[in-house]
């Protein structure tokens, strides 16, 4: 046979535990393990033909030709498939997201999930979810957490082997939703693989992965209670320290801009009148307001109308990465 393909489709995911900093940056060994979970509606979907009769690795993005940088890390992780399935076949990969990248979420995760499902059963390799996540996590670090479903926990392992993901809880176990806050759509200066290499430059960041067991110990926790109140301290405390390391490296990364505070402090404000609520903020401006499914319209609309708001995107919690059929 001379062309083996599949297509798969993979959800970004939001952490409530963050990643940030490796102890190995090649092999992307976390300095700490982390929780999150996909969102639901939005998702990369990547096709990868093995074909004879290609001369060199082609992908396209979105329809666009990508070559250089963003060509080479895929061909990593398509080297690793091939010394693993025992071929050396060109692949040609399809990739298209169905959330603009202009919304500023992350989309290595999703793109890595889905390419390390489909290019390793176009490779004729049949992976656990185990070895499918620790695939994604030599591609993109969070990219690991996309591969199971709903609340996922990627355990920082003693190495290689055992750090991978695994789910801790199905979608449906909780109905939270992610209400995303597009305060800027413009791509960040410098991103979290950059970010990765700072981390340790700051005095803070000992201390952050010192305190991680036990800040994902009363993550856990509060999941299987769904315990909200519990959720919320946690899950703010831990993106604020997640930032303060960012501030204070060298050089210094600064993510938040004026409306990144605007909704910050807004969240806390509906926060103390009792609405169940929170904010958690990746490696970019944008703030992800996490809620109840119930209240979910009600936040949108009171997110929309504030200051610098540009769009409020929402997902609920989403299932893993799957195949899904040609044609
Ligand atoms: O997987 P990466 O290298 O894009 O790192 C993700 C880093 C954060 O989004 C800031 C935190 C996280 O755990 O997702």
């Amino acid at each position: 046979m001379s062309t083996h393909t599949a297509t798969a489709q993979a959800c970004p995911n939001i952490a409530f535990i963050k990643y940030w900093g490796n102890r190995d940056q090649r092999l992307r060994l976390p300095s700490n393990g982390s929780i999150s979970f996909n969102l639901e509606g939005l998702f990369t979907r990547t096709r990868v033909t093995f074909d004879t009769r290609l001369i060199g690795d082609v992908l396209t993005l979105n329809n666009k030709k990508v070559t250089g940088q963003g060509l080479q890390r895929v061909q990593t992780m398509l080297d690793e498939v091939r010394g693993m399935a025992g071929t050396n076949l060109h692949a040609e990969i399809q990739s298209e997201n169905n959330f603009p990248s202009s919304a500023g979420i992350a989309s290595s995760a999703s793109a890595f999930a889905a390419l390390a499902l489909a290019a390793s059963t176009a490779a004729g390799l049949s992976l656990s979810e185990a070895g499918l996540s620790r695939l994604a996590r030599h591609g993109s670090g969070s990219a690991c957490r996309s591969i199971p479903g709903g609340f996922v926990e990627w355990q920082a392992g003693k190495g290689d082997e055992d750090s991978f993901a695994f789910s801790i809880a199905p979608p449906e176990y909780w109905g939270l939703v992610d209400c995303v806050a597009i305060v800027n759509s413009e791509q960040k200066t410098t991103g979290s693989t950059e970010g990765h290499t700072r981390a340790d430059s700051s005095p803070l960041q000992a201390a952050r992965v010192e305190d991680a067991p036990r800040r994902l110990e009363l993550c856990r926790r509060a999941i299987l209670d769904r315990d909200y109140t519990a959720l919320a301290d946690v899950v703010e405390l831990d993106s604020n320290l997640m930032h303060a390391v960012m501030m204070t490296s060298r050089p210094a990364l600064f993510y938040y801009q004026s409306a990144t505070l605007t909704v910050m402090e807004a969240v806390r404000r509906w926060r103390e009148v009792g609405l169940p609520i929170c904010y958690t903020i990746d490696a970019g401006p944008n703030v992800h307001v996490i809620c109840p499914q119930v209240n979910c319209a009600m936040i949108a609309e009171k997110l929309e109308a504030l200051n610098g708001v540009r769009q409020v995107l929402t997902a609920p919690v989403g299932g893993p990465a799957r195949l899904v059929s040609e044609g």
